[in-house]
């Protein structure tokens, strides 16, 4: 290994010592974008070469001729190569474009959003010529035929369209002629694949015979079945509250809508005291009829003993039960008699 190594060496130094030792020149040195013809290695002074602009490079400014000189150094070239650019491209209508440069031999990626498909080259390549190898592409929608239509039902589309074609996100919204029930998609549009989505159905449902209510009664007391979007009122006994709709529907489920509910008054349970109900002060028995309704709220009195203050508190009246705050106590009928003027709701309030 050694030996042949050194044998290289010795070699190649008889090949150039005698020609640095000469003063010639090697060869001239070539900045970006500019090239020489030929392969010469060593040129002699007095050699004169032209330097040139690459392929896709503009010669600007100054001499392309350059000299050996007698020391051996090329004499200043002021060429300049620049290179070439392409126009900048315009924004592509529902797609994407990827570039880093607009010069020779850059090239830009055409993409298309969902929906849309590319008509034309998905990449084009800055040329020599300062030309883009192919023109821009373009991005035309998926197109669908007329959407599917369930029997019994109709589409009503978005907008107006003419022809038998539609494009990608067209849609509508469909509808079942009564008294049919639309089960599936209530909205269809012609998707990325070119097929419309999947329709609904328009289905005949009825929904069993409604049942009655507790403490009210059905407006419409027949019981006997009800098709689809049918309705029943209810309504509440006297002094019962209604509590939800008044109105049930029968659903496409086959369901009726929640029932409504009716809630019970409340008897409030003290027999001496004072209460405040509407804003106005009643002695219990004369609070007649002793009933308030569902939600209601009532205030009793209550004694601060320690300031010996009365103050008043509020309960309310939930679906039949009424409960009396803690802090009430009655009075003996002894005292609710003769000292009622010592009861919390009478005395001077905290
Ligand atoms: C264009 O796409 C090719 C292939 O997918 C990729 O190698 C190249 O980097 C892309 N060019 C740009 C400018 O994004
Ligand atoms: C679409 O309509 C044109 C005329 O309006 C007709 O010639 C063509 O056959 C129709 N195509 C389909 C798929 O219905
Ligand atoms: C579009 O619909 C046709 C007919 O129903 C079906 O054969 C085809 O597979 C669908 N295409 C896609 C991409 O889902
Ligand atoms: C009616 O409602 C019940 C309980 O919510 C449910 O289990 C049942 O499937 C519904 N009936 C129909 C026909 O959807």
């Amino acid at each position: 290994m050694a030996p042949s190594l050194a044998l290289l060496l010795l070699c190649q130094l008889a090949l150039y010592t005698p020609v640095t030792s000469k003063k010639e020149c090697g060869r001239p040195p070539l900045i970006d974008g500019m090239e020489l013809e030929g392969h010469q290695r060593v040129y002699s002074p007095g050699d004169n070469v032209a330097l040139s602009c690459k392929r896709g490079y503009t010669p600007t400014s100054g001499s392309r001729i350059i000299i050996c000189t007698a020391s051996g150094d090329w004499s200043e070239s002021r060429l300049k190569c620049s290179t070439k650019s392409c126009s900048f491209p315009k924004a592509l209508d529902h797609g994407d474009m990827e570039f880093v440069d607009i010069v020779y031999q850059s090239t830009i990626n055409y993409t298309c959003h969902e929906g849309y498909t590319l008509q034309g080259a998905s990449r084009v390549e800055c040329l020599d010529d300062g030309q883009w190898s192919e023109p821009p592409p373009k991005c035309t929608p998926v197109t669908c035929g007329l959407p599917p239509i369930p029997k019994n039902g109709r589409m009503v589309y978005d907008r107006k369209f003419t022809g038998n074609t539609t494009v990608f996100g067209f849609g509508g919204t469909y509808e079942c002629f009564p008294p049919l029930a639309l089960i599936g998609n209530e909205r269809g549009s012609c998707s990325t694949n070119g097929n419309w989505t999947e329709p609904p159905e328009c289905k005949f449902v009825t929904c069993s015979a409604p049942t009655g209510i507790n403490n009210g009664y059905m407006t419409i007391n027949d019981k006997r079945e009800h098709g689809f979007k049918q309705t029943v009122r209810y309504g509440c006994n006297i002094d019962y509250v209604l509590d939800g709709p008044v109105e049930i529907e029968c659903l496409k489920t086959g369901n009726w809508s929640i029932k409504p509910v009716c809630r019970a008054p409340c008897k409030v349970g003290i027999t001496r005291g004072r209460i405040l109900y509407n804003g106005m002060k009643f002695w219990i028995k004369d609070f007649e009829p002793n009933k308030i309704s569902h939600t209601d709220v009532i205030l009793v009195y209550c004694m601060n003993k320690e300031k010996k203050c009365g103050y008043a508190v509020s309960t309310q009246c939930i679906d039949g039960k009424l409960k009396i705050p803690e802090c009430f106590e009655e009075p003996s009928d002894f005292t609710y008699k003769w000292y009622y003027k010592s009861l919390p709701s009478e005395i001077a309030q905290c």
